[in-house]
């Protein structure tokens, strides 16, 4: 089972990865955790020239860099890790990140990227995704909270985030059986609590 977890920066998505990883290995399951872009050496390589403010990027090429970090994910970790048994692979962020950052963010048409995407993972679809809804001062709350300074692609202007938030919106829409919404503003329990009750629905019984 794959499972991708997406959201704005600062929705929540690594906090909830981390408790998702700790009940999934309390109840046996074969838990890998991973993220995008990077979890593997040539996509860590890649993953710091995408997240360096001092690289300038088109955004084709900019998703083509998160795919070629995609595709190499898929090949040396995700497949060998899903064909043990009882395995649950979980991704912090994943292909339809890039449909709503450079398809409707960058505007490179969302369709387009989707269609790209099926080629660059192999057709390796999760089985559920679970989006992380939070609004944009949420967002920009949280990550002031961090500490952290902005990284090249939290440099953008907020409308770049209301697209983006919006092309999320539309995805659940879109794919209603595999993409399902969480209202990740409550508090972290209550949002675990989502979580968990998304991810059991669709454990083999
Ligand atoms: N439900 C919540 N309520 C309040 N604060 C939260 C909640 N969930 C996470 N946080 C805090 O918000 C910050 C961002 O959370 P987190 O790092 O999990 O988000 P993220 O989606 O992984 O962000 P990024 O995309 O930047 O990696 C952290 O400081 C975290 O402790
Ligand atoms: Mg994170």
């Amino acid at each position: 089972m794959l499972i991708n977890f997406e959201g704005i920066d600062g929705s929540g998505k690594s906090t909830q990865l981390t408790r998702a990883v700790a009940w999934l290995t309390s109840i046996k399951y074969d838990v890998l955790l991973t993220r995008e872009p990077g979890g593997t050496a040539a996509g860590e390589k890649i993953r710091d020239l995408l997240l360096d403010p001092n690289s300038h990027l088109s955004g084709r090429a900019e998703y083509l860099l998160y795919s070629a970090s995609r595709a190499q994910l898929v090949e040396e970790i995700l497949l060998p890790h899903l064909r043990k048994p009882r395995a649950i692979a979980l991704v912090d962020r994943y292909a339809d990140s890039s449909t709503v950052y450079q398809g409707a963010g960058r505007e490179l048409g969302v369709e387009e990227i989707e269609a790209v995407n099926v080629f660059v993972t192999g057709n390796l679809t999760p089985d559920l995704t679970l989006y992380l809804d939070v609004d944009y001062e949420t967002s920009v709350a949280r990550r002031a909270a961090t500490g952290a300074a902005p990284d090249r692609l939290e440099q953008n202007p907020r409308e770049f985030f209301e697209a983006v938030r919006q092309a999320y919106l539309d995805l659940c829409y879109r794919h209603p059986t595999r993409v399902k919404k969480i209202d990740a503003r409550a508090n972290e329990d209550e949002v675990f609590a989502q979580v968990k009750a998304a991810i059991a629905g669709h454990l083999p019984v």
